[in-house]
């Protein structure tokens, strides 16, 4: 029996149960795997436009404004739970961000879904990891408040594909890359080797995640005929996204598809 993945994904999407969620998104890459879905076009015929906006959010985290959320120092085992809390709600938010380019942007090639259907699968692994070893020091996902900034990306790019592909993986998931030095090292000087290695197992994959966003960012590019590097400086400012934060974690970046040049010109911001 061949099933529909749209609908399998907008129950994914729709679900506030954090411990649902996850497994919901992990079947729907086996299932896709496992080829049980019905043909992708014979279901896609729809636009963006039309697709409706589907983000279940749980009871907890309490969700506040960024400024909102209390500086984390990792010396202390509340504050550094508290940061390792920040990092599972990243996670967590993204599987939902990686559901979403699935559901919403229809009539892509096969590997457009399955390139983001693999991503929402290793985020809600990323998000078991960290809720895991949470749990492990006495605490639990929804402890500590959390904002929805990302999502907010996402709202924003929800009518154009290519603007999703750089704003959300390749700009947003980006900072990631080069957010992750600084936390790893805050946790080993305070010897939390079990923490270190569960980010180091999360910036091998958010690597592949920046590489696929920077693969589909070119292939809209090529479509629309406009240079990829120009049109990504373009959309940061138009979109009012953060411009990478310095310093960028240019080794993990380059991994990633962004060239020399370009990490230049991000760096001195030159729109
Ligand atoms: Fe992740
Ligand atoms: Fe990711």
């Amino acid at each position: 029996m061949t099933e529909n993945l749209f609908h399998r994904l907008q129950a994914a999407l729709a679900s506030p149960d954090i411990d649902q969620k996850p497994l919901l998104a992990t079947r729907i890459f086996d299932d896709w795997r496992a080829n049980k879905f019905a043909a992708v076009d014979a279901v896609a015929d729809v636009a963006a436009l039309e697709v409706p906006l589907v983000h279940g959010l749980p009871a907890r985290p309490e969700i506040v404004f960024g400024s909102k959320v209390p500086r984390r120092s990792p010396a202390t085992p509340e504050g550094r739970a508290a940061l390792l809390h920040a990092v599972a709600h990243i996670e967590y938010a993204a599987i939902d961000l990686a559901l979403d380019h699935a559901f919403r942007f229809r009539r892509q090639p096969r590997d457009y879904y399955a390139d983001w259907l693999r991503v929402a699968a290793d985020e809600a692994r990323h998000f078991g990891l960290l809720r895991g070893y949470l749990q492990t020091l006495g605490y639990d996902y929804g402890d500590f408040p959390a904002h929805d900034s990302l999502w907010q990306m996402a709202v924003k790019t929800k009518d154009d594909v290519l603007s999703r592909m750089a704003i959300v993986p390749r700009l947003m998931e980006a900072r990631g890359l080069d957010a992750t030095p600084p936390i790893r090292a805050k946790l080993l000087q305070v010897g939390d080797h079990e923490a270190v290695r569960i980010l180091d197992i999360i910036l091998n994959d958010e690597i592949t995640h920046v590489a696929l966003g920077d693969k589909w960012f070119r292939y809209f590019c090529v479509d629309k005929e406009v240079d990829p590097e120009t049109k990504y400086r373009e959309l940061i400012v138009r979109y009012k996204a953060p411009w990478p934060a310095l310093p960028m974690n240019e080794a993990a970046r380059r991994s990633a598809g962004f060239s020399d040049g370009e990490l230049q010109r991000l760096a001195q911001r030159i729109p």
